[in-house]
């Protein structure tokens, strides 16, 4: 069935839920309060469909029929005819209630209500609904169209026919879809905070510098980006934020503690490549220094980090946030993770991380080395996540 679409906020977000949908046969509606926003969206996703015909990617009959799919307005009223709408505008809780029961008064029952937020809670922002079993999260990734992973999540009243319904016109559309509890950051965004965090952890330690953090994590461990440049690529206010909201969510939970060295890189305006300066220099003829290539320090921060993400990995799948394939899929298709962290931790034996977390737990006193339950009680029945 092709879907009757509307997508409010005409952003980043917005723009690339609409062009996926648009280009799977949807008749889409995009709504944001701001004209200059909405011919920006339309513009840009011009540039970005003559780009594709250039490439060979699509025709320019497809490429008419994408913008043809799609009307820019600023009226809310436009969306009534939808079945299902994507909210993805500014990321605050109030705004997001507000229009959420806008919209409820809007559409009819069987609508689904989608939020793209990254860190508020779904249940939060469906509170102020009369009917929220219509009310789920649905996280896409950026570049949308890039990105396969999808993340659902539903709240405890979210209908489970119009749930299945949304992830298949999802899977439809060729997104890879998975489903998540509705906890700070979900999967990916809380699965992946160590790979950060631990990255910083061991800088401030002064046991290594960014390059060579960098090079350990590629060479060891085939990530394609080390955990500085890539927060250099995402933005180290985005980065800051999401450790952050991670953080708060889980009532402080030591292992999702924000570095002192994010927030400074942050107030400092040093955002990474969108500002040209963040752990690197991006400025024309920048000199960045090389890695120290020690084949023992590399092995040994490579260790230390993937243990911690291990540990993330498991703690999600012992608090039932996800299961076991979705958090494997979610961090190979959200992150180009090289492989799922519970296959890898089979791999290598649980003893590893595990010991490697006591290890750094004993000599450091710090609780953010605390192995999950769900780790060490495996060590001990000598379990593996896959038969
Ligand atoms: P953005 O700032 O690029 O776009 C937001 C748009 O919403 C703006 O055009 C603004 O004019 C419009 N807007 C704000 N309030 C509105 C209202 N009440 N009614 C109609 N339009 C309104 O934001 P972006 O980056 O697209 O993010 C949107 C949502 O998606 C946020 O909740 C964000 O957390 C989430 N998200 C963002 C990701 C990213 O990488 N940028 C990744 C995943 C989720």
């Amino acid at each position: 069935m092709n879907l009757i679409v509307s997508v409010i906020g005409a952003g980043t977000m917005g723009s690339g839920i609409a062009q996926v949908a648009a280009s799977n046969g949807c008749q889409v509606t995009i709504v944001d309060s701001f004209p200059q926003a909405l011919e920006t969206s339309k513009s840009k996703l011009k540039s970005i469909l003559n780009r594709l015909v250039e490439k060979g990617k699509i025709n320019q009959e497809k490429s008419q029929l994408i913008i043809s799919n799609i009307k820019w307005t600023t009226e809310m009223k436009d969306i009534s005819p939808s079945n299902l709408v994507f909210e993805a505008i500014v990321e605050n809780m109030e705004i997001k209630q507000k229009l959420f029961s806008q919209m409820g008064q809007l559409v009819s029952d069987d609508c689904i209500l989608a939020t793209n937020t990254s860190s508020l809670s779904v249940t939060g922002i469906a509170s102020i609904c009369s009917n929220k079993s219509r009310v789920m999260g649905i996280h896409f990734f950026n570049p949308v169209p890039l990105m396969k992973l999808v993340e659902v999540i539903p709240t405890e009243e979210t209908d489970k026919k119009l749930l299945s319904e949304a992830k298949s016109s999802l899977e439809s559309w060729g997104k890879s879809v998975v489903t998540a509890k509705d906890t700070p950051g979900f999967i990916v965004n809380r699965v992946a905070r160590p790979f950060y965090s631990e990255a910083l952890k061991i800088y401030e330690e002064g046991l290594a510098d960014f390059a060579t953090i960098d090079w350990a994590m590629k060479e060891f461990g085939g990530f394609r980006m080390g955990p500085f440049e890539l927060m250099d690529y995402i933005g180290n206010d985005v980065n800051y934020s999401a450790t952050k909201a991670v953080y708060d969510g889980t009532n402080h939970d030591p292992r999702y503690k924000p570095s002192p060295i994010q927030k400074k890189l942050m107030d400092e305006g040093l955002l990474g490549r969108k500002s040209g300066k963040g752990y690197f220099d991006y400025s024309e003829n920048a000199v960045n220094p090389e890695p120290n290539k020690n084949e023992k320090l590399g092995k040994k921060i490579f260790n230390r980090i993937l243990a911690m993400l291990i540990n993330a990995a498991a703690d999600a799948l012992n608090g039932a946030i996800a299961t076991r394939d979705d958090i494997d899929t979610a961090m190979t298709t959200g992150v180009n993770y090289p492989k799922g962290l519970l296959k890898w931790a089979d791999e290598i034996g649980l003893n590893s991380p595990l010991a490697q977390l006591k290890d750094l737990h004993t000599q450091s006193g710090d609780d953010r080395y605390i192995a999950s339950p769900l780790l060490e009680k495996m060590v001990i029945s000598n379990s593996t996540f896959y038969a």
